[in-house]
């Protein structure tokens, strides 16, 4: 049983696929699943900037009949040193779920682990896991099915990459992670991810050859070189060491005829793509992004429905828990 969502390899594969149909049905149908919330609160916690995110998840949280409560670091006790513990035991008290955007993981974890609510990750210096639902069901929509689909993810090897490694480890996709050594994905995720995908008829590769890992296929994916959270001062170093993974149309040239682009954004034209790529036909971005907003109805909804089952039980049922 799902509990929290706080990175995709918390899912089966049997629980993508779910999420990803009902995503899907709910692209067609937003406002099917009009009670599921009736008038309760997910709190939605940031302590980085977004626009994607926050915003999709206020729109998915009322398109499901809830309110959702925007919180930043500076609202809550947190931010004078209140643990993370007390917060999620009280704020689980107050209301459904809580979406948390923050630095570490470990943080989303403690968070989670304390908390008697679901909790979903909007995002973390190692994973972003909702991101990666958009990306698949974007994949899925365009190809028809995942499996066997080759995918070349050009750049830093960051959260975007994590999570898009799991995802495509559990749909027996081949991602391939182009990058400088020095910007690699994490190992152990790798290691993980690659073992997963073995499983499911995928391959996870890294390599520093961009041109090696885009050479036929089905897509190319990039995302910004310096990410939240990263040190500023790094930015002019990882310029110089990334310029060689520019997704740009000589890259796509390389690709399959009917390759797409992809990226999480926001995007940065001239650094880790070039405008005419990520503004050209073969480009997904904007729908990609539009997915995020069915997808995170779905995830709220797989997480959440349960607990409404759980409301709605005869008295006597509850009486005797
Ligand atoms: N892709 C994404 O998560 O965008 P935001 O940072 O705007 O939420
Ligand atoms: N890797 C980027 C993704 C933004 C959606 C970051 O963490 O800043």
């Amino acid at each position: 049983m799902l509990r929290d969502y706080l990175r995709v390899s918390d899912l089966t594969p049997d629980d993508l696929v779910r999420l990803l149909d009902l995503a899907t049905a709910l692209e067609t149908e937003p406002h099917a699943l009009h009670t599921l919330l009736e008038d309760e609160i997910v709190a939605l916690y940031f302590a980085k900037p977004s626009t994607r995110t926050r915003v999709s998840f206020a729109v998915a949280i009322r398109r499901l009949g809830g309110v959702p409560e925007p919180l930043g670091a500076n609202d809550l006790q947190l931010g004078r040193g209140e643990t993370i513990e007390d917060t999620a035991r009280v704020l689980s008290e107050y209301v459904r779920a809580f979406v948390i955007r923050t630095f570490a993981q470990d943080d989303v974890d403690r968070f989670a682990n304390a908390a008697s609510i679901p909790t979903v990750n909007a995002l973390t210096d190692l994973h972003h896991p909702c991101q990666a639902l958009a990306d698949l069901l974007t994949l899925r929509e365009r190809f028809g099915a995942l499996a066997g689909l080759r995918v070349a993810y050009l750049g830093d090897g960051n959260n975007v990459s994590h999570s898009l490694m799991e995802a495509g480890a559990l749909a027996g996709m081949h991602i391939t992670v182009a990058c400088p050594a020095a910007f690699a994905p994490d190992d152990d995720i790798t290691r993980v991810a690659a073992a997963s995908a073995m499983t499911h008829g995928g391959s996870i590769t890294v390599t520093d050859d961009a041109l090696a890992a885009v050479t036929g296929a089905d897509a190319v994916y990039t995302d910004v070189w310096v990410s939240m959270g990263d040190p500023e001062k790094e930015r002019h170093v990882r310029a110089a060491a990334l310029a060689p993974f520019q997704v740009n149309a000589a890259v796509m040239a390389r690709a399959s005829r009917e390759a797409v682009f992809l990226h999480c954004l926001p995007a940065h034209r001239g650094d880790e793509v070039t405008a005419d790529v990520i503004d050209g036909p073969q480009s997904l971005v904007f729908k990609q992004a539009a997915k995020r907003l069915c997808t995170e109805q779905a995830v709220l909804a797989l997480l959440l429905d349960r607990r409404l089952e759980g409301a709605v039980l005869e008295p006597s049922a509850r009486g005797s828990s």
